[in-house]
């Protein structure tokens, strides 16, 4: 990967990002010149109305999908003057993704489920202490169907940390979950951020996550509408929707 422009002190450092879908005739503006950058260790949520560009960013940064325009830095790294097989190896290697929906593999164990990625990695965690980190250690052979949702979602993102990845990118990670599952979700992703010092960023709706947010970066039609430290972080158990 070429390497202008960049700043090791930085995570990501992203410049003037545009991304345009075509659909047919239609033109749809996802990005329209997005800037920003990301410390490490920073845990960042991103609030925005359902098309406000947050998964597209999310993925753009995440090396899932390239933007139309503008310039996106991991480190001192140009991801977007990265081939693909940069790209891959830079997802393999460095992000760690959780979606809404955690897409486990029902005939495995939760153990086996983290395993699968730990044996693609260079010097992973053992499976059971990626699960331990996110209080699953005494549910390692369970299969997904004899776990909470709430617990499915705890074996994703043990899998997505155990590969110990510098960034952890979350669309949605509570949004098929109830309140009180959601935030026992939320305090395995900021046990996460602060023991493993990985790089958070967390999509949400629910505007009270921004409560345990370093930061918060609001998106509105493909813009960056406010960027604002939180003065006042606080623990998962304290939020309450
Ligand atoms: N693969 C795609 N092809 C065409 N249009 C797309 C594609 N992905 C996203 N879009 C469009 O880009 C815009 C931004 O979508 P995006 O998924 O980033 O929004 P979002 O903020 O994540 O929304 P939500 O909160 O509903 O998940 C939307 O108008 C969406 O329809
Ligand atoms: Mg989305």
């Amino acid at each position: 990967m070429s390497t202008r422009d960049g700043d090791a002190n930085r995570v990501f450092h992203v410049v003037e990002l545009t991304k345009t879908y075509h659909m047919g005739e239609v033109e749809v503006h996802a990005l329209r010149g997005v800037s920003l950058d990301v410390g490490p260790g920073e845990l960042v949520v991103l609030l925005g109305p359902s098309g406000s560009g947050k998964s597209t960013l999310l993925n753009i940064l995440g090396g899932l999908d390239v933007p139309s325009s503008g310039k996106v830095f991991y480190g001192p790294e140009e991801l977007t003057a990265a081939d693909e097989s940069a790209l891959t190896r830079y997802r393999r290697k460095h992000v760690g993704f959780v979606f809404q929906f955690y897409n486990l593999i029902p005939s495995l164990t939760a153990r086996e489920n983290v395993a699968l990625v730990t044996e693609i990695s260079d010097a992973p965690m053992e499976p059971d202490e990626a699960l331990a980190v996110v209080g699953l250690g005494d549910r390692l052979d369970h299969f997904p169907a004899q776990l909470s949702g709430g617990q499915q979602q705890r074996v994703a993102i043990a899998r997505a940390i155990a590969k110990r990845p510098s960034v952890l990118l979350c669309d949605e990670p509570t949004g098929a979950l109830d309140s009180t599952t959601g935030i026992v979700v939320l305090e395995a992703l900021e046990r996460v951020n602060r023991e493993l010092g990985t790089t958070t960023m967390v999509i949400t709706h629910n505007a009270d996550i921004a409560g345990m947010a370093d930061r918060t970066i609001w998106l509105s039609d493909g813009h960056i509408s406010r960027d604002e430290v939180n003065p006042a972080k606080r623990a998962p158990s304290e939020l309450r929707w």
